[in-house]
């Protein structure tokens, strides 16, 4: 097995190379005068088992094209399987037609992926569970929801929480964490977006008065929905509220409007290299992927069963 890394999430790649004791593939991944990228592998990998780590993040077009010219290189090299690991699928968020004439360029950028040469994919907290199907190839997502229940758990021994969902379609990842977490009752914000970028807090669903609420997402991207709630939830009653996200994107002025928002915490995983910005706010905490990635991988190349790590 090798373990070869892009340059998206270098200290997550290195983590996870720690947790399988395992070097990093000796690769260069550069850029010519003109931006072109170009990608040398300085070591054999004919016939072996190769996990490409690559968080498609910002700048998500630039992280793609260096994806997929690692996993050519690897296919011109005679690697034997090539695992694209994805701990953040950029585009998933447009993962059907919003309107006529639109792209769906989620199932574009997984053709591409299966076009340059991957094998299979590995990927954490997918937008909607269903995008693994625009992989025609074995694709395994792992949730992050055992390592943000641990640490509730352990922060607050599992007294008074309510889960709260900031949207209607966060209600199944909502209650995986509440079952994980004492079984603790549910809310719902029902949210309503005007234009993309403007999020608009309408109703809570649920009595959310004196609880501890947590609030459960996928991505925290301008902030807009999480803060919007985390105001709505305190407004109504709540006692705290704290959020975890597996993918902080966190754009624009994402992490000051976290720091001036309601929420007493905002914990995300590093599925997205945190900025000098989001490490240095008082009020986000990043939870790290590698035990979780690094084991995944480890059971992927030895065959045996990614999903009983969520038993
Ligand atoms: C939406 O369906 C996602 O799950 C997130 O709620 C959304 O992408 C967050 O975006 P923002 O932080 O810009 O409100």
């Amino acid at each position: 097995m090798k373990l070869m890394a892009g340059n998206s999430n270098l200290p997550l790649a290195r983590d996870i190379a720690a947790y399988l004791e395992l070097p990093l593939t000796d690769a260069s991944v550069r850029r010519f005068a003109d931006q072109e990228i170009f990608v040398e592998i300085h070591e054999n990998v004919r016939g072996e088992d190769v996990f490409v780590i690559q968080s498609t993040s910002a700048p998500a077009n630039d992280n793609l094209m260096e994806l997929l010219i690692c996993i050519d290189a690897l296919r011109r090299a005679s690697a034997k399987r090539i695992t694209a690991v994805l701990p953040y699928f950029g585009y998933a968020r447009q993962d059907r037609k919003p309107g006529p004439r639109t792209p769906i360029s989620a199932k574009l950028v997984a053709n591409l992926i299966t076009q340059a040469g991957a094998d299979r994919v590995l990927a954490v907290d997918l937008h909607a569970g269903q995008i693994q199907g625009f992989f025609d190839i074995p694709t395994d997502n792992l949730y992050g929801a055992p390592v943000m229940a641990a640490d509730i758990l352990e922060r607050t021994g599992g007294q008074n929480l309510m889960v709260v969902s900031p949207d209607v379609g966060g209600v199944v990842r909502a209650r995986a964490l509440s079952k994980r977490i004492n079984d603790a009752p549910l809310s719902i914000v029902d949210k309503r977006r005007d234009k993309p970028g403007v999020s608009e807090v309408m109703n809570i669903i649920g009595d959310v008065k004196g609880w501890d609420c947590i609030l459960i997402d996928d991505i925290i991207d301008s902030g807009g929905t999480l803060c919007n709630a985390a105001a709505a939830l305190m407004e109504a009653g709540a006692n705290s509220v704290t959020a975890y996200l597996t993918h902080g994107v966190l754009s624009g002025n994402a992490v000051e409007r976290v720091t001036n928002s309601a929420l007493k915490e905002l914990v995300i995983t590093d599925s997205i290299q945190p900025t000098e910005a989001t490490q240095a706010s008082p009020k986000i905490r990043t939870l790290p992927l590698a035990p979780l990635i690094g084991e995944a991988i480890r059971r992927i190349a030895d065959e045996s069963s990614v999903s009983s790590l969520f038993d």
